[in-house]
């Protein structure tokens, strides 16, 4: 069998249980840190005043940011390969296309993130080398040939991308944990459940039977008096 097979098979032993892969909640959760931690950071580096740590706290952010392009390229990969639960979310008529559209809006954040910042970086002289995570050298976005008035443009459209993806995701990040929490605490489904890490349940006998002394197993016609 071939590798993509099995690895295919393993993710399905997961999501035939309505729940998505580790593979899958790992990229989830990484990602979603990443995000909240470059959205706090973010206007905190607009905020602090020129000059100073200003460089070095723009440096943090796009060390932490451009792993979100190589994560996103990861995860669509994996999820072209292992879609998604069925879920008890996918039974509910509007909200279910809903909450497709809203990881559709978060998948072009991952890309267009990165990807602005990474432009925002490239096209002003260039405020210092880009490293992937603070260490891996990352190249520029091949700007620097260009006239200055068309670096300017690629700025400005940058910062308005940046800022309108951020602006989506302040607004669509709040509706997305609240569906999420909603689906957990009102509707009992097993929406969360599916994307949290597994962690066998001592209550629950399905997953962990617990022991009982065995029967006397006597045949009746074999059993004394
Ligand atoms: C991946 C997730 C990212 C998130 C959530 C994010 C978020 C933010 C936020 C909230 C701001 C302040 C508001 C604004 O001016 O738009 C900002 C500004 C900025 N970000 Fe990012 N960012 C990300 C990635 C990156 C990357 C990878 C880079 C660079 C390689 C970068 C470069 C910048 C720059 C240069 C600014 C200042 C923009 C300005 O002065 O208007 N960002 N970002
Ligand atoms: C912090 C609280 C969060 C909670 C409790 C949460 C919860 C969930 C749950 C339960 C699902 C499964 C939904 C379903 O199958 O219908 C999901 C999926 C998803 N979430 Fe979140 N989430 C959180 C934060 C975020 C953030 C910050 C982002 C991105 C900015 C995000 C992006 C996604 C995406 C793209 C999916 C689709 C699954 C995939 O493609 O891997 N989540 N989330």
């Amino acid at each position: 069998m071939s590798v993509v097979g099995a690895v295919q098979r393993w993710a399905r032993g997961h999501t035939e249980q309505s729940r998505y892969s580790p593979v899958g909640i790992a990229f989830h959760w990484i990602m979603a840190f990443l995000i909240l931690f470059q959205l706090g950071w973010g206007f905190y580096a607009s905020w602090v005043p020129a000059g100073g740590d200003k460089l070095w706290v723009y440096q943090v952010h796009s060390a932490a940011g451009l792993p979100v392009l190589v994560l996103a390229l990861g995860r669509l990969g994996w999820r072209i390969l292992i879609p998604g639960p069925i879920n008890d979310a996918d039974r509910q008529g509007w909200q279910t296309q809903i909450a497709y559209a809203m990881h559709y809006v978060f998948y072009a954040a991952f890309f267009g993130l990165p990807l602005s910042g990474w432009a925002m970086w490239s096209s002003i002289a260039a405020p210092g080398p880009l490293y992937l995570a603070g260490f891996i050298p990352w190249p520029q976005m091949p700007f620097d040939q260009m006239p200055l008035t068309l670096r300017w443009w690629i700025l400005d459209a940058a910062e308005d991308v940046h800022l309108l993806l951020v602006v989506t995701l302040l607004a669509v990040i709040p509706l997305h944990v609240g569906a999420a929490l909603k689906h957990h605490f009102w509707d009992r489904h097993d929406v969360l459940r599916g994307m949290l890490p597994e962690i066998p349940d001592m209550e629950d006998p399905r997953e962990d039977p617990p022991h009982r002394p065995p029967e006397p197993r006597s045949h009746p016609e074999t059993a004394p008096g």
